[in-house]
């Protein structure tokens, strides 16, 4: 017996691994995850070697018998993991061969870990980007009743963080709809390569039996088979495009949360969280913070962060499979779980929410924020647009000076920056008026928001994709 001897690779080795190293190279503390996806490809490659003659219908039989209690083991917690194994494959593969006798050695006839991690993580991603579809529709759905429940209330529209013109809450939260359609899109897009079967790329070079891929795709439910062995056992992109869509995800979510914690502030007032989504001070007795709001903002952080590290470290990588990629894993994993976190507490977040709509009211109407509706009104007695945002713009600094809002200004002064201003600009210059005036596809008059809401509903409640 060599002393490689427990290794399945222990035919070519003199002497048995340094324990250092072998808890340097082992996986399984973090692909065990992945074992429901193991022994469905597994599974499907013992077909395809019947299928292709190689093994006897009885072998297959008793492979998928075997397959099936190491499957029932893990399922109910009694497999026995040997980290000795380095990673699942061959922690599924030698209890195999224990539980269905010599018969289980000639499952990986044919296939590599090479072809069998990438089948591995394609088939797991392919349910995690379901699973994600499902909770961004969550979120959606929170800000749809709450776009819905308001609807006509009017708050201020920031830009440069100055208030810059009303708008409808309703329109604002349909903005964050609409980004979290476009991560939908995205994921949605990215599952079509995430679809594509590696099996049968064997190592490398390709498996030297003639397995019939096509038919395996069908089986595994891939669109299509790998089209270069050598890309098949090598390419991560799909990962890094799902770590990629994970953090664009992230990053609106962040946004969300930084609005609402910015609003949840004393100075802005325009919204209360829920004591049920809040946490308190260990020291000032009257604070408040909004923990799971700042948290929900700092986990992209580390969305962000997973992307980076699987780019950097596939950057350089020569042809064809290294054992850097094993460092996928973690970063994915933790992408996943942290997505599931956040998905998972924000919608009831949003939906214990308080909107403190007066205060929203006033804040909208205050600040001169109907400016641009007096050079509106301007040009729509005919003056150049330039020419109004300069009267206007002088008017401003004489309300300024006056301590008055543009509508607290008499009907007389106002003439006073221009003949053109007549008996009707009063109304022009209330938050209604301002916000029924934005009438176009897409703007935040009354109207348009409604129809936005109800098209926004029928994206999100068309499920089933990706
Ligand atoms: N644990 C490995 C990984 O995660 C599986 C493939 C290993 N292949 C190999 N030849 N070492 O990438």
């Amino acid at each position: 017996m060599s002393a490689g001897a427990g290794k399945p690779w222990g035919g070519r080795f003199a002497q048995g691994q340094d324990p250092e190293a072998e808890a340097f190279t082992a996986s399984l503390a973090f692909d065990r995850r992945l074992w429901p996806h193991d022994i469905e490809g597994s599974v499907a490659w013992a077909r395809a070697l019947a299928r292709a003659g190689l093994i006897s219908e009885g072998e297959l039989t008793a492979l998928l018998d075997g397959l099936a209690a190491v499957r029932a083991e893990l399922a109910e917690g009694r497999f026995p993991f040997r980290r000795e194994l380095e990673d699942i494959h061959m922690n599924i593969e030698r209890r195999l061969v224990e539980l269905a006798g010599p018969v289980g050695g000639r499952l990986h006839t044919g296939r590599s870990r090479n072809d069998q991690i990438a089948l591995d993580e394609r088939l797991y991603l392919r349910e995690v980007i379901a699973r994600v579809d499902e909770g961004v529709r969550e979120v959606q759905a929170a800000l749809l009743d709450r776009a819905e429940e308001h609807l006509g209330a009017a708050m201020p529209g920031y830009t440069h963080l100055q208030r810059a013109q009303p708008v409808l809450l309703s329109h604002h939260l349909l903005a964050y709809v609409v980004m979290l359609e476009r991560d939908r899109d995205r994921l949605r897009d990215g599952r079509a390569r995430v679809n594509v079967l590696p099996l049968g790329a064997g190592a490398l070079a390709g498996a030297a039996f003639p397995i019939d891929r096509e038919a395996l795709a069908r089986e595994l439910g891939f669109t299509v088979p790998s089209a270069n062995s050598m890309d098949a056992v090598s390419d991560r992109d799909f990962v890094v495009e799902f770590l990629s869509h994970a953090a664009i995800l992230g990053m609106h979510l962040s946004r969300l949360a930084a609005d609402l914690t910015l609003w949840a502030t004393s100075e802005f007032g325009f919204v209360e969280f829920s004591d049920t989504f809040a946490t308190g001070s260990s020291i000032m007795p009257q604070k408040k913070n909004p923990d799971v709001a700042e948290l929900i903002r700092g986990k992209s952080g580390r969305l962000y962060g997973n992307l980076v590290a699987v780019l950097a470290t596939m950057k350089g990588l020569p042809l064809t499979y290294n054992s850097d990629m094993q460092e996928d894993k973690e970063p994915l994993f933790d992408s996943v779980d942290t997505l599931r976190a956040v998905l998972a507490v924000a919608p009831p977040m949003l939906r214990s929410l308080t909107f403190k709509v007066e205060r929203m009211r006033e804040a909208a109407g205050a600040h001169y924020s109907t400016a641009t509706d007096l050079a509106d009104y301007l040009v729509r007695k005919g003056l150049p647009f330039r020419e109004a945002h300069e009267v206007v713009g002088r008017t401003v600094r004489h309300g300024l000076a006056q301590g008055k809002e543009l509508g607290d200004l008499t009907l007389e002064e106002l003439r006073g920056f221009s003949p053109l201003i007549e008996a009707d600009v009063h109304r022009a210059l209330t938050v209604e008026a301002s916000l029924a005036a934005r009438a176009v596809l897409g703007g935040t008059a009354p109207d348009a928001v409604r129809r936005a809401l109800a098209a926004a509903r029928a994206l999100a409640e068309k499920g089933g994709h990706p």
